[in-house]
């Protein structure tokens, strides 16, 4: 059997960084995971990167503000995966990716780095609407400095994590599934694609020694995740056995929220409005230079939405 690669995770105790953790050590991966000097006395941080190492995962103690601390770390891997944060963290979370690249670089030895995506894959949002335009142009700038850097890359388009977009049923400002009322974009019809984190996860470990992934990106779409907001309301009453009142929202009534939001927001309603008004999560077929993940594992049993729904139960 092959040998299995040595995993660095990047980020390990955020909301996909922990997932990453459990699903490369279910994988069988040597997982390493960077301690932050910076995380101080946060002891919630603390107590759960001890708990990875009660699971086998190794501790890198780093930082970002001592380079050759990551360029360390990074010796001792065969691959990265950054799983830092997205928006909130904007430019700030750019330049400490770009650091990391560079530290990927001055390494050498890295034979794949997953950069911080799981989202809409950010090569196709070259129209995408302002502000939110700000997270798929800074993605792309983390994407050409690992190119330009020749440093092999798997890309994953996660689509919808299921927390934000099921358990809400795509509702902006909640994530709590109503069993009243709901509001649908537009005719509700626009297919998007629901992902279960921890398969988000799975998927992602799943592609780190795959010959197929190098230098692709990987879309999660499992075919009976595929479904439109209005599918997904569906399963949801199918759930509580009651029909919710339904509302509709134009686009243009949509787009006008955002005057008077503060930027966060007005960046959410941008991703909102490409996922449920243009559908840029479904609008295309995956070509070359892509591969998706369902076809690539068939034997992985990824989460069904209306399984995830019942913990809303
Ligand atoms: N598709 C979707 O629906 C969706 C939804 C949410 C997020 N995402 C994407 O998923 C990725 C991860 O997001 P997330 O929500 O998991 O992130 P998160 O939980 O907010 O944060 C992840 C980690 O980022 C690191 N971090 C935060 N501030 C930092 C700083 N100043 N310096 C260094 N490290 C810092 C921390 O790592 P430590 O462990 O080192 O402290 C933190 O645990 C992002 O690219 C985001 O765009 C996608």
């Amino acid at each position: 059997m092959a040998v299995k690669s040595r995993v660095l995770i990047v980020g390990g105790t955020g909301y996909v960084g922990k997932r990453m953790v459990k699903a490369s050590l279910a994988q069988g991966h040597t997982t390493y995971v960077l301690r932050r000097r910076e995380i101080g006395l946060d002891i919630d941080k603390l107590q759960m990167l001890l708990s990875f190492k009660a699971q086998g995962a190794h501790l890198i103690e780093g930082s970002f503000s001592d380079h050759q601390s990551l360029v360390d770390a990074v010796k001792q891997v065969d691959v990265v995966i950054c799983t830092m944060s997205g928006v909130h963290f904007r430019s700030h979370n750019l330049m400490l990716q770009l650091q990391l690249v560079q530290a990927i670089k001055e390494a050498g030895n890295v034979k794949r780095f997953l950069p911080s995506e799981f989202g809409i894959d950010p090569a196709r949002m070259a129209d995408a609407l302002e502000p939110g335009r700000v997270t798929f142009d800074e993605k792309m700038i983390v994407r050409k400095a690992i190119e330009d850097a020749g440093i092999p890359f798997t890309y994953i388009s996660a689509n919808c994590f299921a927390g934000y977009f099921a358990g809400s049923l795509s509702q902006m400002g909640t994530l709590i599934p109503s069993t009243d009322k709901v509001c649908l974009y537009g005719d509700g019809n626009v297919k998007a694609v629901y992902m279960d984190e921890d398969d988000i996860a799975t998927y992602a470990i799943k592609t780190i020694d795959d010959p197929r992934t190098l230098n692709k990106t990987v879309y999660l779409r499992p075919p009976e995740n595929i479904l439109s907001q209005r599918e997904l309301v569906g399963l949801w009453e199918k759930l509580i056995r009651k029909e919710l009142e339904k509302s509709s929202i134009s686009a243009e009534e949509f787009l006008a929220i955002m005057k008077g939001l503060n930027f966060a927001e007005q960046v959410g309603i941008g991703h909102f409005y490409h996922i449920f008004f243009d559908g840029c999560l479904t609008n295309f077929e995956i070509g070359e230079g892509g591969e998706e993940a369902s076809k690539l594992y068939p034997e992985v049993q990824y989460t069904r939405m209306h399984e995830y729904l019942k913990r809303y139960l």
